[in-house]
């Protein structure tokens, strides 16, 4: 196992009603900014139910964040807080409302232009403290953090993360999920999947338990995520889906093992350039990854092969190829396409998307830092 500092100080309110016990985790006399997305929360109810617990608090409201947050959005919001002293954010929403409002955290008292947070990595030495009201399970920004964040203008869609940035607590409530289209549940499904084989499918360091607590999240997306699909308002699976979601992505899994992230950055660069959502770009991108890179990742798909999907072919080879195509076909059943053809995107789009990777530095990426724009060429064109 390799060396590691684990944190995460994020109070976690899991469970049916608990929105109901969010005034007592701020601090008194708070002055709150509500921040939320295109309307979802207004028309499930959530944005009242929010209200009521908090009807003898000062609070103030921003919409209209959208799905891969941009900064020309939330500087808006930058204004009205600092316009209105606010001292405290919580973000009702998905992992676009949460990102977005973990940007604001540090932007509201950052002086200079907060872009160059994501693009100059300039130096944050504090931020606003934060809650969260989960609607989505998917990123696991509830419990981490870390944000991405889009700038319209220039077409880039960065990462950052900052040790005062985890949410000072964050409410799990499973039937706020009931309200979601198939198309993000399944959206929820993939990238939670990929978030684990991001720090899972990578070279064996003897980590016995970071593997099998990943095994056993791999095996709950792929008992319960067809599920959810099928019994939307199954509590138990809802209840399972979302913990896995917040489990795969909150230093847990991750820590003292290699880290790949190579599938989220290419992933990064489809959406910036041609809107796709986060997580059809990784449905896209991870079986081509694995195919390119299965010598170094030989024995631990060997691994994935054999605990997670059950695969006894006597074969190596064969088993590899196994495991990649029922990733690939797991997501293909829970409507999310894994070609780019199926997106309307052809080679011709290849080039600009290298372009990208190289104008941001992408150039030394997976567990080695040796996977270079040519790599990221083969797996595009793998992909197609
Ligand atoms: O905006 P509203 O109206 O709320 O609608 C949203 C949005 O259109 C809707 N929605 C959310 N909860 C709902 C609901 N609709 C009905 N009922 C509900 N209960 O779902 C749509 C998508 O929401 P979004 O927040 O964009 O989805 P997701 O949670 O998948 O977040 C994706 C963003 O997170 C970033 C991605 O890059 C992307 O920008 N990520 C953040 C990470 C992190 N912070 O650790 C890691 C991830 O790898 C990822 O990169
Ligand atoms: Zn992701």
């Amino acid at each position: 196992m390799q060396n590691f500092t684990f944190y995460n100080p994020t109070r976690i309110l899991f469970g049916a009603g608990r929105i109901a016990d969010i005034a007592k985790e701020l601090p008194t006399n708070a002055r709150v900014l509500i921040t939320y997305g295109g309307g979802s929360i207004l028309k499930n109810g959530t944005l009242d139910e929010v209200k009521a617990a908090l009807k003898d608090v000062t609070v103030y409201e921003f919409s209209g964040i959208e799905p891969n947050p941009t900064y020309e959005t939330l500087m808006q919001a930058v204004e009205l807080a600092r316009r209105e002293r606010i001292d405290f954010l919580l973000a009702v929403g998905g992992g676009s409302v949460l990102d977005g409002t973990k940007f604001l955290a540090a932007a509201i008292p950052f002086s200079g232009d907060p872009w160059d947070i994501l693009a100059k990595r300039a130096k944050v030495s504090s931020a606003l403290p934060f809650g969260c009201v989960l609607t989505l399970s998917a990123t696991g920004s509830e419990m981490n953090n870390g944000a991405v964040i889009t700038k319209r203008a220039s077409d880039d869609k960065l990462a950052f993360a900052h040790r005062l940035l985890f949410p000072r607590f964050s409410v799990l409530d499973p039937t706020k999920t009931y309200t979601l289209p198939p198309r993000q549940v399944a959206n929820g499904v993939v990238d939670t999947f990929v978030h684990i084989t991001e720090q899972y499918l990578t070279f064996p360091v003897d980590a016995k338990v970071q593997d099998r607590f990943a095994e056993g999240l791999l095996l709950t997306l792929i008992e319960d995520g067809p599920k959810a699909l099928q019994e939307p308002q199954n509590y138990d699976v809802r209840a399972n889906l979302m913990w896995t979601a917040t489990l795969a992505l909150n230093g847990l899994i991750g820590a003292g093992v290699p880290n790949d992230w190579a599938t989220h950055m290419l992933g990064h660069e489809l959406t910036a350039l041609h809107g796709l959502d986060h997580a059809q770009t990784l449905a896209i991108i991870l079986p081509a990854m694995l195919q390119v890179r299965r010598e170094e990742k030989r024995a631990k798909l060997l691994q994935y092969a054999e605990r997670v999907w059950g695969l006894n072919a006597a074969d190596d080879d064969a088993r590899i190829d196994l495991a990649i195509e029922h990733t690939r076909l797991f997501f293909e059943s829970l409507g999310v396409p894994t070609r780019l053809s199926a997106y309307g995107i052809g080679k011709e789009a290849i080039p600009a998307l290298l372009s990208q990777l190289e104008r941001h530095g992408m150039v030394a990426l997976g567990e080695q830092g040796s996977f270079t724009l040519e790599g990221s060429r083969k797996v595009f064109e793998r992909a197609e």
